[in-house]
């Protein structure tokens, strides 16, 4: 079936009842944290996707990261110590280099086995780009996708806000990426208002293959009631949104002579929790000075954002039918889609297809 335009009389129940909901896809990369959270010689813990993680930077500046329980009883490697080349076990001492090798079993005798050398602790792929940190949640020795990036506002971003969601990832997912609940969910005189509702078409397409499973919002002009964003940039911004699976929207606002990209990217913590991750790059330079206004304005929207999703949470725990229409909630059935495509072909191991084609949505907002 092609529901690249659903079928308007079908009132889906959408996927998180059809075995998909909550399934966290791997092979790929997730945002762990960002760079200035990790310090020379530190290590910290983060748990994503269920599996726990010690993350880490060495004397010489390398992230890395390893499964933070020790081989030998559990212990969380990461409540030890870490002098900058050596990770060791606050337990019983062992210790392990970065890429995981075992070092040390104060406990064994010369003749007794293990030995140091017979023991590594599982690493995983890490990458460390534009100021955030991600770790590659996947099969060993698999060929790496490219890191999430977005066009280039200096390599560094200007602010970085993070929030828990208590819900699976998808709920979070589309939760953000709903076109329709701007003028109820951030009600606001500077933001929107409920009577600032009006038509809006957009075309779409897919990603390149080499972009990975996705979607563009190409680009356009930034809506009429999109009031800040002419504020922030000055003129009328031209915008162009990307979703790429498994959890990472870009979005990138010009205007002739300035900038703004942001980068929200949702990491399963475990399958009922979700840190959403927000990260802002801009070039106009007045607005470093409004710094501390733009990070109180993003961790409001994000939380009326977190307390509508719990709101539907708290619904669905009754199990009630739903519905998707058309067309505003035409992503979000592509977003199931697309991660149904996705374990499909991991199941199969063959590439995934993308089974988006170009069309124009319509919906008002
Ligand atoms: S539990 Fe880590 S050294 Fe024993
Ligand atoms: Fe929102």
């Amino acid at each position: 079936m092609d529901d690249t335009r659903p079928d308007p009389t079908a009132h889906t129940a959408p996927d998180y009842r059809l075995g998909v909901g909550g399934v966290m896809v791997r092979e790929a990369w997730y945002y762990a944290l960002p760079s200035h959270d990790l310090a020379r010689g530190k290590t910290v813990h983060r748990t994503l996707l269920g599996e726990p993680m010690l993350i880490g930077r060495d004397a010489n500046n390398n992230v890395f990261a390893m499964r933070d329980t020790c081989p030998h009883r559990g212990t969380l490697l990461s409540k030890g110590t870490f002098d900058g080349c050596e990770v060791a076990c606050p337990y019983h001492g062992w210790r392990f280099t970065t890429d995981g090798q075992c070092t040390a079993i104060p406990s064994q005798a010369a003749d007794q086995r293990p030995q140091a050398r017979d023991v590594r602790t599982e690493t995983f792929p890490i990458a460390e780009h534009q100021g955030n940190v991600w770790v590659f949640m996947g099969t060993k020795g698999a060929t790496l996708p490219p890191v999430p990036s977005v066009p280039a506002v200096g390599d560094k971003f200007q602010m970085h806000v993070s929030m828990i969601f208590d819900c699976n990832i998808d709920l979070a997912v589309i939760g953000l990426m709903d076109p329709a609940h701007g003028a109820f969910v951030h009600r606001s005189s500077l933001w929107r208002t409920a009577d600032s509702i009006h038509e809006k078409h957009k075309a779409f397409s897919p990603l390149a293959d080499s972009e990975g499973l996705g979607w563009r919002m190409d680009r356009h002009k930034a809506s009429r009631n999109s009031r800040a964003y002419k504020l922030f940039l000055g003129g009328t911004p031209e915008t162009e949104i990307s979703y790429h699976l498994p959890s990472v929207r870009i979005e990138h606002a010009r205007t002739p002579k300035y900038n703004y990209c942001g980068l929200t990217a949702c990491t399963p913590i475990t399958t009922d929790r979700t840190e959403v991750h927000h990260v802002m790059y801009w070039d106009v330079p007045s607005a470093t000075l409004l710094k501390p206004i733009v990070r109180a304005i993003t961790k409001r929207f994000l939380d009326q954002d977190r307390r509508a999703v719990m709101m539907m949470v708290e619904g669905l725990a009754f199990n009630p039918p739903t519905m998707l229409v058309q067309d505003a909630d035409t992503q979000t059935r592509w977003y199931y889609r697309l991660k149904r495509e996705a374990l499909a072909a991991q199941a199969e191991r063959r590439p995934p297809r993308n089974p988006i084609t170009p069309v124009i949505l319509t919906w008002r907002s």
